[in-house]
């Protein structure tokens, strides 16, 4: 039995702020199991019947969260200098035990989710998950097919670390769309650099089958639908 403020509960489940739940609570039409609750701070299980007025609210677990990281932002739960991720959530979706889903650098752009769902976060981040993760990358030079064959085939790091095959697609003269099912540190960059090209601009577009929105601009973030989530694994 997982205890929760009812506070908290009516945010994560109707995606409102905890202050407009404070007031939904003092409207009174909130129920818990029957009996109405006007505190914020009463606590409750979080399997209890709640309704707002004549209808039923469904209590979300976890929240799973999609934002269009910009650049300049870590990708950390929390760091004494630089503004993370999660600074840059809007209230609403802020609560106790978000992470991202795997580490972009902090000039990388793009794709990235947020979770409290520590299980998921493990399975998309396993190379046994076999995820794949694609990138648009912009390159002081130029993608050739001896490039494109040696990713396909396994590039071995400068640190003696082996990468699993990768797809290498060159998009104009200087740009190549690169996609992996790992995530090692600096991964791509390290990748290009066995191959003597450096990444000016690296912005991740898919995770899975989950391609970046088209509607969220750089730095907004939204919940991902049960839909977007389901394409994830
Ligand atoms: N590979 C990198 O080098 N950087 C990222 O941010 C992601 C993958």
């Amino acid at each position: 039995m997982a205890i929760i403020r009812i506070d908290k509960y009516l945010s994560i489940s109707l995606g409102i702020s905890r202050g407009d739940a404070k007031l939904l609570l003092k409207s009174g039409k909130i129920s818990v199991d029957g009996k109405t609750v006007t505190k914020a701070d009463t606590k409750i299980d979080e399997l209890s019947g709640v309704t707002n007025g004549e209808e039923a609210v469904v209590y979300k677990k976890h929240i799973y969260i999609v934002m269009n990281k910009p650049s300049g932002i870590l990708s950390a739960s929390s760091d004494k200098r630089a503004r993370t991720v999660l600074d840059i959530l809007p209230e609403q979706l802020k609560r106790n035990g978000l992470s991202p889903v795997g580490r972009l650098d902090k000039d990388t752009t793009g794709l990235l989710i947020i979770t409290d769902d520590g299980d998921f976060l493990h399975r998309v981040i396993s190379p046994k998950s076999n995820i794949e993760k694609c990138y648009y990358a912009e390159l002081d030079g130029e993608v050739n097919d001896d490039i494109i064959k040696s990713f396909a085939s396994g590039i071995t790091l400068a640190s003696g670390d082996e990468c699993k095959p990768a797809l290498l697609e060159k998009k104009g003269k200087f740009g190549a769309y690169i996609t992996i099912s790992e995530g090692k540190y600096h991964q791509i960059k390290r990748m290009f650099g066995t191959v003597g090209l450096g990444v000016n601009r690296l912005h991740r577009t898919r995770i899975g089958r989950l391609v970046l929105p088209d509607d969220l601009q750089t730095g907004c973030s939204r919940e991902l639908t049960e839909a977007e989530l389901a394409l994830v694994e």
